[in-house]
């Protein structure tokens, strides 16, 4: 099956203040260098071609983050002969809220319904005659800031007092869907094949499903449609590795995307699959494809989060059944983990223009920014001792497990200062530098 063939050169695409996805542990056995490229922001784009260009990388692994979304599409562009992994059109969704709604619309993906415009007459209009409780998002930027700028509106008089307060550019709002069980699910794939899902349930009293305020988490009972829908939109996005944020109409059964992405907070043994899958792909074929059996993570998630956390190179064999065994054990549905086709510039949905540019709109971060926004609403400093799981998720570049893992080790009174999270995150500390000005010394 494998021709005897040369590998490409592979390079990880990192960024300053942002946390790794992806290092040489999660792509163990790749025989040859793997190059690391790193961009600085601020003007550093002909640099980061050139390093690419030198070090001949024909791929580049990694995740963009929404704020270098733009200038990565003109590195792109300037380095025709790299493939990145994912492309530059699967991570358009990763750049604001507007684009998954956009991304959904095209393919036809059932998405909340969801107005998007700059047009404060439109808006207003809307907010008269639309059904309610409407869900307001701030749209670009990040997602993951646990809810910090997703808002519920009951009524005309609350989404008016809402505007008037947050000044949100574009207006983002969209029809509440009555979530069944009060929980949203998680969804992560693989070559288009689930490889772990989860039920996040909201907390008590809480409309919104936040683990970090009290919600609790579940792998068991993920119903088919949801890893359908999944499946559909990471088949759209094209899509190496995926999460969609799903929601279930209590009353219709039908799922909804409420997020989706290529950037997500995931455990290492599944950064490791993803590493093996795509080592697989790059050797056509040479490597493994990673077995995951549908539904292994009801068993895998009975284990405690810590123990996950350091789980590595996780191995499922091919169950070979008897002859009497294989029609039950044949594979059900089709969940087969396949390579993704390749990306084009058509496959990205049209967007909606701004009336000033993008720059000058009042939400807008500014690649500058990254280094130093993440003070988001608030001006005080924080407590390492009392900062709240939400509001470590606040800061930039913060990934969820991270977060719970501070507040774990807070917790157990193994962190009483800002300082002594450096002792615990030895191979971060560029990050935990810049966190620190957020931070009571
Ligand atoms: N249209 C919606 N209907 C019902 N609940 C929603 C809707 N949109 C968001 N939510 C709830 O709010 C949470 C946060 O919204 P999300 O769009 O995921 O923003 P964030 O960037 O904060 O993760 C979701 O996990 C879900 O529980
Ligand atoms: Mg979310």
């Amino acid at each position: 099956m494998v021709k005897k063939q040369k590998l490409p050169k592979l390079g990880f695409l990192y960024l300053d203040y942002v946390l790794r996805f992806f290092d040489y542990s999660n792509f163990r056995g790749w025989p040859d260098k793997i190059e690391e490229v790193t961009y600085h922001w601020k003007n550093d784009k002909t640099r980061f071609i050139n390093e690419v260009k030198r070090k001949k990388i024909d791929v580049l692994v990694g995740n963009i983050p929404a704020t270098a979304y733009e200038t990565f599409k003109e590195i792109a562009a300037a380095l025709p002969h790299v493939r990145f992994i994912p492309s530059i059109e699967t991570q358009f969704s990763n750049k604001s809220k507007e684009n998954v709604t956009l991304f959904c619309e095209k393919y036809n993906i059932a998405a909340p319904k969801t107005i998007i415009t700059y047009d404060d007459k439109k808006a207003d209009k809307h907010f008269k005659n639309c059904s309610y409780p409407q869900i307001v998002k701030r749209s670009y930027g990040a997602s993951n800031y646990g809810g910090y700028f997703v808002h519920k509106v009951d009524n005309y008089r609350e989404a008016k007092a809402l505007f008037a307060e947050k000044k949100y550019k574009p207006v983002y709002s969209q029809n509440a869907i009555p979530l069944k069980d009060s929980g949203d699910i998680r969804v992560m794939l693989i070559g288009h094949k689930p490889v772990c899902a989860f039920w996040r349930y909201s907390g008590a009293g809480q409309w919104i499903t936040n683990t970090s305020q009290g919600g609790n988490m579940s792998y068991d009972n993920v119903p088919m449609n949801a890893l359908e829908l999944a499946v559909k939109a990471s088949k759209a996005a094209k899509a190496e590795y995926w999460a969609c944020d799903i929601g279930i109409d209590e009353n219709t059964n039908k799922a909804y995307i409420i997020e989706c992405a290529t950037a997500f907070a995931a455990f290492p043994y599944i950064r490791d699959w993803i590493g093996q899958y795509i080592m697989w792909d790059l050797s056509g074929g040479k490597f493994r494809l990673p077995h995951v059996p549908l539904f292994s993570w009801e068993e895998l998630g009975k284990m405690d989060p810590s123990v996950l956390r350091t789980l590595r190179h996780l191995y499922f064999a091919k169950y070979e059944p008897s002859a009497d065994g294989a029609y039950w054990l044949a594979d059900k549905g089709n969940f087969d983990m396949q390579l993704t086709d390749e990306a084009k510039a058509s496959d990205v949905p049209e967007s909606i223009k701004p009336p000033l540019k993008e720059e000058e709109l009042p939400t807008f971060l500014k690649e500058d920014d990254v280094a130093t926004l993440s003070k988001i609403g608030e001006e005080r400093l924080y407590n390492v001792v009392d900062i709240s799981l939400t509001e470590l998720m606040t800061l930039e570049g913060m990934e969820e497990d991270v977060a719970v893992n501070i507040k774990e080790l807070v917790e157990e009174k193994k962190i009483t200062t800002f300082e002594k999270l450096a002792d615990y995150f030895i191979s971060s500390k560029e990050q935990i530098q810049q966190w620190s000005k957020f931070f009571l010394k």
